[in-house]
């Protein structure tokens, strides 16, 4: 996918693309400067620089599809598109009586660092995902789902037509979303 720049609604630009190898650095600060509470929202790996340093590293094997936001030298945005289905994904959509599938359903997970969250970012991203993967994939499924309390997080999905789909609990209770293309 080509790089876009985005605008967000306080005129901020940034640049829209796939992660590369050179961005351990800029990844590793992005990681470790996110907050307790986005933390307690976003965790789908470890969120350290030595995590960063690892991904970058691995960047040509990976089969994972990462893109972020920078600006200015800086990772504002970190989206994670997963082609390999979990099976705790597929185990909990099964007792639904929905297959997902390695390559039909992508398993999304989104962050936006603390100071840039609620500018409109992530709703810029969605679109170019959306345009970008709506005629290749079948769906894109929350990773983990969302948690019950996160309720920004529950709109900004219901905005893009993510549908939930029932819940389960760990040490809190979590809603399955996904967005169902076609
Ligand atoms: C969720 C997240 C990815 C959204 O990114 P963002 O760039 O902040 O989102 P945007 O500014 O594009 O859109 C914000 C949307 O969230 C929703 N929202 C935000 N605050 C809200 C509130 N107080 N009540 C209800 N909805 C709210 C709205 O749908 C809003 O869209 P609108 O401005 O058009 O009404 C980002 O806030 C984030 O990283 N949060 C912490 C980590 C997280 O929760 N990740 C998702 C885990 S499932």
């Amino acid at each position: 996918m080509e790089t876009t720049i985005v605008t967000a609604k306080d005129g901020t630009k940034s640049r829209f693309r796939l992660l590369a190898q050179n961005d351990q650095s800029a990844l590793g600060d992005f990681f470790e400067k996110l907050s307790e509470q986005t933390r307690s929202r976003f965790a789908p790996h470890p969120l350290s620089s030595e995590f960063a340093t690892q991904l970058c590293a691995n960047l040509l094997t990976d089969t994972t599809q990462r893109f972020v936001l920078e600006s200015d030298g800086n990772i504002i945005g970190y989206f994670i598109l997963q082609a390999q289905m979990s099976e705790h994904e597929a185990l909990r959509y099964a007792q639904q009586g929905i297959i997902l599938k390695t390559g039909d359903d992508l398993l999304f997970a989104p962050c936006i660092a603390d100071k840039y969250q609620n500018k409109g970012f992530a709703s810029l991203v969605m679109e170019i995902l959306i345009n970008h993967y709506k005629e290749r994939v079948k769906s894109f499924v929350l990773m983990g789902g969302t948690q019950e309390t996160n309720h920004a997080g529950r709109s900004f999905y219901k905005k893009f037509a993510f549908k939930e789909y029932g819940g389960y609990q760990t040490d809190i209770y979590n809603i399955d979303m996904r967005l169902l293309f076609g």
